[in-house]
């Protein structure tokens, strides 16, 4: 039908612009390496889609923007049939030819493995060895309801410096108005849960512990409570009953005076704030205060300063690039985290060329509900030897 077909071309011009803005990302940084974590790969409607993400691969591997990588992995999880498994993750690396030394772990052979050519994955990603998969245990779920969240851990050694990249999905706020209950909410609390049970698999005794970086799509919110107290600190809260349940199932905050104009409309789907330029003013960054799901996990993860606005939820309209969608209030949830011994790697090579770079990717045009963010760094093989080769690497969410 036509609406159908709408949303497919809608889905191929946002392919389009993806792959664009990425190659030129790929281009004003040259990296020697890079890493893409993709989640909800072929989107909410998978049937149809993994079609469209099989040919944006194969588009991307072959693509001009990239023909100086000739190396690549690319592991997808396109399984949507099987409901105890199914992430729907996709990792993608890709190595430029003029990095001569980079090896990837073999998880069974427990021992690295030199990379050559280019290997796609799209089946039964839980038999390769070259990966650690996981869905996340049935009772992490909420309401133990199975949904397409987990992680994939690779591990890699680039000359002498070794490390584990963990591509993660974790779970989202279902109702806005279930997050305005208590601070913090009832889904920091799953999220929470489910990044500790990830920290602990990677740093667990079956493997010699490396630095890591974690990256994906955490679903880390604004702290709904308290960012809407904020936003709303001079409004009145009027509630709606729905005619059936009685349930409350709106919440309609006002201005007292003004002709009592309308600031927020809240639903279990809509976040309507009528100022959406408090989310892009300084790139939101005032918002930031209200960020404080990785408080917990301040000694186990660290992160760059964020300059960039949030990272979701952006119209899906093509012609709207920096509009969020009334949806979800707009948050960080895409980031890019890193062990203490990770931002060492990170931060320590003190070469002239010493430019680190986080931030997102296609901040005028849209890329679909997420924004992309990315991470450019240059990590020093050898470090204090002389003449120590310096790579650089691109990470990707
Ligand atoms: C805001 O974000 C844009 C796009 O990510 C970035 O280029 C710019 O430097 C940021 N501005 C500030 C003030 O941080």
């Amino acid at each position: 039908n036509q609406n159908q077909t709408l949303k497919q071309d809608s889905y191929i011009v946002m392919l389009t612009v993806f792959l664009f803005s990425f190659l030129q990302t790929v281009h004003s940084h040259k990296p020697h390496f890079i890493a893409v974590h993709c989640q909800e790969v072929g989107g909410k409607n998978c049937e149809t889609s993994m079609a469209h993400v099989d040919s944006f691969i194969k588009e991307l591997l072959s693509s001009d923007g990239l023909k100086e990588y000739s190396r690549a992995r690319v592991y997808l999880d396109e399984n949507y049939e099987s409901k105890e498994l199914f992430t729907a993750l996709g990792s993608c690396y890709f190595i430029h030819d003029s990095l001569k030394n980079i090896q990837q772990f073999d998880f069974k052979a427990k021992k690295f493995k030199k990379v050559v050519g280019k290997e796609t994955c799209s089946d039964t990603l839980e038999s390769i060895p070259m990966l650690e998969k996981q869905k996340f245990p049935q009772d992490y779920f909420p309401e133990c309801k199975w949904s397409r969240k987990g992680f994939i851990r690779t591990r890699w050694a680039l000359a002498d410096c070794a490390f584990d990249l963990v591509n993660i999905h974790l779970f989202h706020d279902a109702s806005n108005l279930v997050a305005l209950e208590k601070s913090p909410s009832v889904y920091s609390g799953t999220r929470q849960k489910a990044l500790g049970y990830v920290l602990d698999w990677i740093t667990d005794q079956r493997f010699e512990k490396l630095p890591y970086f974690v990256f994906g799509d955490f679903n880390f919110r604004l702290d709904t409570k308290q960012v809407i107290e904020s936003l709303c600190s001079t409004a009145t809260m009027q509630t709606v009953q729905a005619a059936d349940t009685n349930e409350v199932d709106k919440l309609i905050f006002r201005e007292s005076d003004n002709d009592r104009k309308v600031v927020l409309e809240l639903e279990k789907k809509l976040f309507k704030y009528a100022n959406q330029d408090v989310f892009r003013e300084n790139n939101g960054t005032s918002l930031l205060e209200f960020d404080k799901e990785l408080s917990v996990f301040k000694d186990r993860l660290h992160e760059l300063e964020i300059t960039f606005p949030p990272s979701y939820p952006y119209s899906e309209d093509s012609s709207q690039g920096k509009q969020y969608m009334p949806t979800r209030c707009p948050a960080w949830c895409d980031r890019i985290l890193m062990s203490a011994t990770a931002r060492d790697l990170v931060l320590k090579p003190e070469n002239e060329e010493r430019s680190i770079v986080y931030d997102n990717i296609g901040p005028n045009v849209c890329m679909g509900d997420h924004k992309p963010v990315f991470l450019s760094f240059r990590i020093a093989a050898g470090a204090g030897k002389p003449n120590a080769n310096k790579h650089k690497c691109c990470v990707v969410q």
